[in-house]
């Protein structure tokens, strides 16, 4: 409470940065000083601001360290401290000065478990450069350290960083807040079989010495700093676009994601011209904590997307759009990250339809709004109802908390809601204007809905719910209702079974797996009954072989269908996925339900499971799978 109310009077101006080249007619609006804190940092970006941080780090697979050097080129400042984010970071030494260094003091401060020590550099007034010497500790969050076991090659080790939300400043001593924007640059030395990439600009190729030099020109929030280091290949797709992968999975790869470079042009197409010049993909291992991560130039991905006939490529829509979403324009703070992922959502959408078609687009968001209903009545029930909301308030909680369908879905479907009440010639003018009017900035919740009300609605005599939508708790009333025949079919055969009617010689008479695509399994799935018969179960993975399935994310759900009808005659395979697997969001409903059973063997399993996969999952999801099988 204490420290919420310190918090609380802080009173911090944003200085909204612009981009150099970027004509902003909003200049005026956002000079304007904003009475906003980001929760989620120590720094004192009010006082003092990294703009150009400079990197020289040697990558050391034996020890697993990295060991090496920040240096930090500051904003005009009359000050004399800075403070910088670390966590489970080991400090050697502090300097200041360019050519010419000259040590500075440092003192650390207590360490939160949630946001870190704050590291505070003694400095003159007027200083413009910081170095930080220091190393990474095991402790370091970010970092997944893989042994060669765990890669497809099995003879490389691999190395990849996971920032967002508030990690980076477990590889990096920085001001870790998405309200600063920074240009970076590093040197990296790795061992000479491995090449190392970044959200740079990267080498498409080895060299003998390992080192290589990175670039991002453009102005980033430091959750968006990331690092791969593998062996690698890289094979283009386009002319501005490619893959970074073990060269096991060059060709799986190339035949996914085929279609990039028209979603590229349909991106473009829609919300303006592609800013970052290159898009590139590295394929991760499987431990990787997400199925996709929006790092600009260069996307990381999960192999679990890599399901054999581009059925997941939605996720390459989806961490695309967010060069528009998010990497262009940015959440100010983490209460306001509906702003990237709800418009990333949307957009992922409209290019899924541009590509697709409307049928397949429409059935992607019926998914969806069968995950948001189900969220919005878990989220409802649990210790933090106003969750629900899209404007969040994370105070004294990881924002990762966060991450729900709330921000996701519900700010998908309130775009959409606006789509369908405006028209989508205006709709879509009216976002590609707010893509360029705050290009290269961090904005607030608030400054959307200004800009929603002055160039949308109001010029449209159009009046709207926006406050019921972004500060009340659920779904409001008038969403966009979105029908999809083929899942409603699903759903019908699935509500006859549950009538004991026998689907197998009907519906499902010579089906095969593939004569439904994954959503209409999802659907079928979801409908069904927890209290299938263990007969039905047996029948349905005969037929189907969904305990086996290529696509995990069918598999994900049908291990959820498994684990809450008590099959378990596979178990074999569902403990074989969830080693395997490090993506959170395939995994933790699956240990949720193994939790919540209330037969005892359920837990033991879900323990035992995870005792067996823990080492190869990444510290975001180990954490929150710890949370599920220890209570
Ligand atoms: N930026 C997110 C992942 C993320 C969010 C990491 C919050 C850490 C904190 C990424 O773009 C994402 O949403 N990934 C999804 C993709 C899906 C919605 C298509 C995923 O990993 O499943
Ligand atoms: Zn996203």
């Amino acid at each position: 409470m204490k420290q919420y109310f310190i918090f609380s009077i802080l009173i911090i101006q944003i200085l909204f940065s612009c981009s150099p080249n970027q004509k902003n007619e909003n200049n005026e609006s956002l000079a304007h000083v904003e009475t906003i804190k980001d929760q989620h940092t120590r720094a004192n970006i009010e006082e003092i601001r990294t703009t150009h941080l400079h990197l020289e780090l040697d990558i050391n697979f034996e020890n697993k360290i990295i060991y090496g050097v920040a240096r930090h080129q500051m904003s005009e400042n009359n000050i004399d401290h800075a403070i910088f984010d670390i966590k489970g970071l080991e400090i050697i030494k502090t300097t200041v000065g360019e050519k010419e260094e000259t040590a500075a003091d440092f003192t650390i401060s207590d360490d939160d478990e949630l946001l870190g020590a704050a590291l505070t550099v003694k400095i003159e007034p007027g200083t413009q450069f910081i170095n930080i010497y220091y190393q990474t500790t095991e402790n370091s969050e970010a970092l997944d350290w893989l042994p060669a076991e765990l890669t497809e090659g099995k003879v490389h080790p691999y190395l990849y960083t996971q920032g967002q939300a508030i990690l980076t400043r477990s590889w990096i001593p920085l001001q870790d807040s998405p309200m600063n924007r920074i240009t970076y640059s590093a040197d990296i030395t790795v061992p000479s079989e491995l090449i190392a990439v970044m959200s740079a600009d990267n080498p498409t190729e080895k060299n003998d010495e390992g080192k290589y030099h990175f670039m991002m020109k453009q102005k980033i929030p430091s959750y968006l700093i990331a690092l791969a280091v593998g062996d690698l290949v890289y094979t283009s797709l386009g002319e501005n676009c490619g893959i970074y992968s073990e060269k096991e999975l060059e060709d799986a790869c190339a035949y996914e994601f085929g279609d990039l470079p028209k979603m590229i042009s349909a991106a473009e197409g829609l919300y303006g011209e592609y800013l970052w010049d290159q898009y590139d993909i590295v394929m991760l291992p499987y431990s990787f904590p997400f199925g996709g991560m929006e790092n600009p130039r260069l996307t990381f991905a999960n192999p679990t997307i890599l399901a054999g006939d581009r059925s997941s490529t939605s996720v390459v829509a989806h961490e695309l759009a967010h060069s528009w979403s998010g990497n262009l324009v940015t959440n100010a703070t983490w209460d306001d990250f509906w702003l990237n992922e709800g418009f990333t959502v949307y957009f992922e959408n409209r290019i899924m339809e541009e590509i697709y078609g409307k049928e397949t687009a429409d059935i992607l968001a019926t998914i969806e709004y069968q995950d948001l209903t189900a969220s919005i009545t878990d989220i409802g029930q649990s210790e933090f109802p106003e969750d629900t909301r899209l404007k969040l308030e994370l105070n004294d909680r990881n924002p990762d908390e966060g991450m729900t369908d709330i921000a996701y879905v519900k700010g998908a479907f309130f775009l959409r809601t606006i789509e369908q009440s405006v028209g989508r010639e205006k709709h879509d003018s009216f976002l590609s204007q707010y893509f360029q009017d705050h290009a290269f900035q961090s904005i607030t919740t608030e400054i959307f809905v200004e800009d929603l009300k002055n160039k949308l609605l109001d010029p449209n005599a159009i009046s709207f719910n926006i406050d019921e939508w972004i500060y009340q708790e659920g779904l409001p009333e008038n969403h966009l209702k979105i029908k999809s025949q083929r899942l409603e079919k699903m759903v019908a055969i699935a509500e006859k079974s549950k009538t004991g009617k026998d689907i197998f010689s009907s519906d499902f008479k010579d089906a095969e797996r593939n004569d439904f695509i994954t959503q209409e399994w999802l659907t079928f799935f979801r409908t069904l009954s927890p209290e299938t018969s263990i007969a039905t179960m047996t029948q349905l993975d005969a037929q189907f072989k969904f305990s086996s399935d290529a696509n995990a994310i069918v598999k994900s759900d049908w291990f959820k269908l498994s684990a809450q009808t008590h099959y378990r005659e596979q178990s074999p395979e569902m403990q074989k996925y969830l080693i395997k697997i490090g993506r959170r969001w395939l995994i933790e409903g699956i240990y949720q339900i193994l939790m919540d059973s209330d037969d005892a063997q359920d837990h033991h399993f879900a323990r035992e499971t995870f005792e067996k996969a823990k080492n190869g999952y990444h510290f975001v999801s180990r954490s929150t799978i710890e949370g599920i099988v220890k209570k």
